[in-house]
């Protein structure tokens, strides 16, 4: 039988245009240009309330930008399309059923009949290490189990690319490390990884460009030895020396 995901048109590169976001006479979010979908590993840095949680749920089109426009392979996002594009959240929406149906689930609603579902299910478990909590209740996982779910259960949709806002944020050291192979895992099958983290040194461990976000704008983007090593701006400079940005 085929692979349905392989009839599937593609949704990257995802591009952002003139994106704007304004509330209260506030400017939220400004990106002229940005793009993503080369396989590789970007991680967005920067303060909180920079706007980076802002930008990727505009690109993955659960947020409408004021101005501007996104668009997935050149057309405006559809829902047919978010088989192939996933969001990751630090803290993941489970349904209250086992590990297995959870996965199982998502790829029913993909258009998978139950059974093909529950044996890619089991197989997307298996590949995350998780076989042995195929039957557990999700609601009974620990926070790193159910993140490494979430992140199971995106990479069974066979994701072009990924995005994840902040995955490792309420996580021990040992689970962060889990999630961090099961991203290294993604990139290497080609899913392309857009990784918001306020992790430095994670973002250095995983990134191949660290870009800086600093009130709603995009300050700095460059591979991640560059943007560690030779900062072109005074933000990136402070940022990446720990100074705290305003
Ligand atoms: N739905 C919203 N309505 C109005 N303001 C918002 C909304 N969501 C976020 N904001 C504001 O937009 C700014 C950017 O938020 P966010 O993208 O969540 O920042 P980050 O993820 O970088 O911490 C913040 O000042 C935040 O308070
Ligand atoms: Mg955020």
């Amino acid at each position: 039988m085929l692979d349905r995901t392989s009839q599937i048109a593609a949704v990257t590169p995802v591009c952002g245009r003139a994106l704007q976001i304004t509330r209260a006479g506030r400017v939220l979010l400004d990106v002229s240009d940005i793009e993503f979908g080369e396989r590789s590993v970007t991680a967005i840095v920067g303060p909180n309330g920079a706007g980076k949680s802002m930008l990727i749920k505009t690109l993955c089109g659960l947020m409408r930008p004021d101005r501007g426009n996104v668009t997935w392979n050149g057309r405006p996002p559809a829902r047919s399309d978010y088989r192939r594009l996933g969001m990751l959240l630090q803290h993941p929406v489970l349904l209250r059923r086992s590990a297995l149906a959870n996965v199982a689930y998502a790829l029913k609603c993909a258009g998978h009949d139950r059974s093909r579902a529950e044996r890619l299910a089991l197989a997307a478990l298996e590949h995350a290490g998780l076989s042995h909590i195929a039957a557990t209740s999700a609601r009974r996982l620990s926070g790193g189990e159910k993140q490494r779910l979430a992140m199971a259960r995106a990479m069974a949709m066979r994701p072009e690319i990924l995005f994840l806002d902040e995955p490792t944020a309420s996580l021990d050291p040992a689970s962060t490390l889990r999630i961090e192979e099961m991203i290294d895992k993604a990139r290497e099958e080609g899913t392309s990884i857009v990784l918001v983290t306020h992790d430095m040194a994670q973002a250095r461990r995983l990134a191949d460009t660290v870009m800086l976000m600093h009130r709603g704008g995009i300050v700095e983007h460059a591979p991640t030895q560059r943007f560690f090593d030779a900062p072109a701006t005074d933000e990136a400079r402070a940022f990446a020396a720990g100074e705290i940005l305003i």
